[in-house]
């Protein structure tokens, strides 16, 4: 079983993804960490984020890169992410790798931007989660406090606003929601809510 997971920034996205994951024991890829570890290797070596030739070659070592999670869930790189996440170059070498962990034998569990659209369009469920951008930006400020960044609530509601943007008005595999996904808004809901939520819909697919 495929499931595809996509919303905006801080919508709850990789939790919901990580839960289902656990819960029917498939393996989890977050893609956003691919676009981060790219925009990671460009400032790593003082290259400009819309430098495409140097992102690509960056997109395709990949492999050879220590995925440092801490550094790559700063604020800075979630949005250097999404400045070279918009090359469709970049987009295209990490095609393959993605469509390689949807094609594992029991299925997998990929959240992203494009997974219901671009990735994986014949996934067995799409969940296309949301929240308002108030509800996000407090959540992502909770979050980088947590990791002891010192982020105030304004900014990074900005910063969302203007990702939401980026992403969604972008021309290659922009921010969507696939034709046949379901909408899952977490606005009001909890972490235990929004996960019960998203199983009814996976479990609702699966007869
Ligand atoms: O956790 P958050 O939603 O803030 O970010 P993320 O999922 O790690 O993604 C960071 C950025 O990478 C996004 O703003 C997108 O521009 C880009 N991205 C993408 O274009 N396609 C994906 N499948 C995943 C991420």
């Amino acid at each position: 079983m495929i499931i595809a997971i996509d919303g905006p920034a801080a919508s709850g996205k990789g939790t919901l993804a990580r839960r289902l994951a656990a819960h029917f024991n498939l393996p989890h890829l977050d893609t956003g960490l691919l676009y981060r570890a790219t925009a990671r290797a460009l400032l790593d070596q003082g290259a400009k984020l819309d430098d495409a030739e140097k992102a690509v070659s960056s997109a395709r070592g990949l492999a050879l890169l220590d995925f440092d999670e801490d550094r790559l869930r700063g604020r800075e790189m979630g949005e250097a992410a999404s400045v070279v996440a918009a090359i469709r170059e970049v987009r295209a070498a990490l095609i393959d790798m993605q469509r390689a962990f949807a094609a594992r034998k029991n299925g997998a569990v990929l959240d992203g931007r494009d997974i219901g659209t671009v990735i994986a369009p014949d996934a067995d469920v799409k969940i296309f989660v949301t929240a308002s951008p108030e509800a996000r930006a407090q959540r992502r400020a909770l979050e980088l406090r947590g990791r002891g960044e010192k982020v105030d609530y304004a900014a990074i509601l900005e910063d969302i606003v203007k990702r939401d943007r980026r992403d969604s008005e972008r021309a290659d595999a922009p921010l969507k929601p696939a034709a046949d996904a379901h909408v899952l808004d977490t606005t009001d809901l909890n972490v235990e809510a929004a996960f019960a939520a998203a199983l009814a819909m996976v479990e609702a697919a699966r007869v």
